[in-house]
């Protein structure tokens, strides 16, 4: 179980935020902040603001992705955006399987495998989330339904894909609430991932992959959360839109 087999990547999930000519200015500021870094680092961008996000990082160490993508190539689905679309655009990444694309939109776990699958076919790297309600927790069953999620969402997927996805593992009652989970909490559902990996796809695979922890992740969390074996880099939403915060987690990633 060596850290160093994998890449700690720390990835901002803007959601429904950020005009294309926000965009540009948060980037420049973020260009200023997040420099030689010591991880992957990753912005999720509305699509309005993927052309202008692209254009903007380019020679930077900044990447980019999107937050959701559609299974199908083309066709009849109106108002959806395809994987050829994005990476057409230079996009590098995709979020698949948010809670709140689970919640609000109805996304079922084989939808999200149904995403993943097209992203990874059109050469996206895929940052899969799964996680648990309070509910589920209070329950005890957030490790079965954190099994559950993984092997749905990795339905046929490749060992060769799987190179191409990173889990992130956000427990939903951690997102947007300041109720970080605690360092422990995060690692032992995130090693949890990593042993249903294993057992899907065997234990060099597991050693390989990255699995992120999402859910209220800041500058004042994330070295603790990020020193934990199996916690290899975070999912950050609020504090991915203030250039210094994020700045901050990307460096306690980069230790
Ligand atoms: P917050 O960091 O705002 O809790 O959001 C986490 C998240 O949902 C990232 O995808």
């Amino acid at each position: 179980m060596n850290k160093q087999l994998r890449k700690a990547i720390i990835a901002g999930n803007w959601k429904m935020n950020k005009t294309p000519t926000e965009t540009a200015a948060l980037i420049a500021q973020l260009k200023g902040a997040v420099q030689n870094p010591g991880c992957e680092v990753v912005i999720c961008t509305p699509f309005t603001s993927l052309p202008c996000a692209v254009e903007a990082t380019k020679g930077s160490c900044l990447h980019v992705g999107a937050e959701n993508v559609h299974f199908e190539a083309s066709g009849a689905f109106t108002g959806e955006i395809s994987a050829p679309m994005l990476t057409d655009l230079g996009v590098e990444y995709v979020i698949v399987g948010h809670s709140e694309r689970r919640q609000y939109f109805a996304e079922t776990d084989q939808t999200v495998n149904k995403r993943a699958l097209a992203a990874l076919a059109a050469g996206l790297k895929v940052i899969v989330c799964v996680g648990e309600s309070l509910a589920q927790r209070e329950e005890g069953v957030t490790e079965e339904l954190v099994r559950m999620q993984v092997k749905i969402a990795l339905q046929g997927v490749s060992a060769e894909a799987l190179k191409n996805v990173i889990i992130a593992y956000e427990p939903i009652w951690a997102i947007g609430t300041g109720r970080t989970a605690t360092a422990d909490q995060a690692q032992e559902v995130c090693a949890a991932i990593r042993r249903v990996v294993g057992e899907l796809y065997g234990q060099t695979a597991a050693d390989g992959l990255t699995v992120q922890y999402g859910g209220s992740m800041n500058a004042g969390n994330a070295a603790e959360l990020l020193s934990k074996p199996d916690v290899d880099g975070g999912l950050i939403g609020g504090a991915s839109l203030k250039a210094d915060a994020f700045a901050a987690i990307v460096e306690a990633a980069g230790k």
